[in-house]
């Protein structure tokens, strides 16, 4: 079946909700525990309404169903959904800062078909429309082959502190635009 992408709306946050601990939960399954990938909802995967309210977050449909998501970011914060953020996520300087590349989440029917890469390869385009000379993303362990595959080298591995005293490991990984 085929799938084409388009840029997300708040009428599709149910449908991201929903899709979004799908994807976790099988795709993530062999690099984090239950108790991880569970503390990480909310602060580390959940819907950013901001993203979808600047257009620079994207959904795969097929037959009219959201099977997938992922986009980019002017703002500041590097994960997390906007329910779990107290302040405002200030603007970065496209002159000074790197672009985020931020919440990518595929329907475990639907991984491995080049979505992810079709995903990343837009919000890249977008980014270098904006005028950033740099991306920088956090991935998590199942996001980090994608990413490695696309040119994004690592910077450093550490663990995102999490309610009850649990730590996701994760890479902080960058690329340059039109490197
Ligand atoms: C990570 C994720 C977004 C990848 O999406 P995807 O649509 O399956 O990725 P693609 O099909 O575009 O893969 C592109 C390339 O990335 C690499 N890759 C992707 N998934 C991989 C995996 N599980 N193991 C090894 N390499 C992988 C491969 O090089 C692949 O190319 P190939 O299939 O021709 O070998 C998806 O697995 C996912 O949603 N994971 C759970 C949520 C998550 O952790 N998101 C990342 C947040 S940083």
């Amino acid at each position: 079946m085929s799938w084409r992408l388009r840029t997300a709306d708040l009428d599709d946050v149910p449908s991201l909700e929903e899709l979004i601990p799908l994807s976790v939960r099988k795709l993530q399954s062999d690099y984090y525990s239950t108790a991880q990938m569970e503390a990480a909802f909310g602060p580390v995967f959940g819907v950013d309404r901001q993203l979808i309210a600047d257009g620079t977050y994207l959904v795969a449909e097929a037959d009219g169903r959201v099977i997938a998501c992922g986009g980019w970011s002017k703002r500041k914060s590097m994960f997390g959904g906007d329910a779990s953020r107290a302040a405002e996520d200030n603007l970065l300087d496209p002159a000074t800062d790197a672009a985020r590349v931020r919440a990518f989440f595929i329907h475990p029917d639907w991984a491995r078909r080049g979505i992810g890469r079709a995903i990343l390869a837009a919000s890249e385009k977008a980014i270098a429309a904006a005028g950033f000379a740099r991306i920088e993303l956090v991935a998590t362990l199942a996001g980090e082959p994608l990413y490695k595959a696309c040119g994004y080298s690592e910077i450093e591995r550490y663990e995102v502190a999490m309610s009850g005293g649990l730590a996701l490991p994760v890479v902080r990984m960058a690329k340059s635009v039109n490197p």
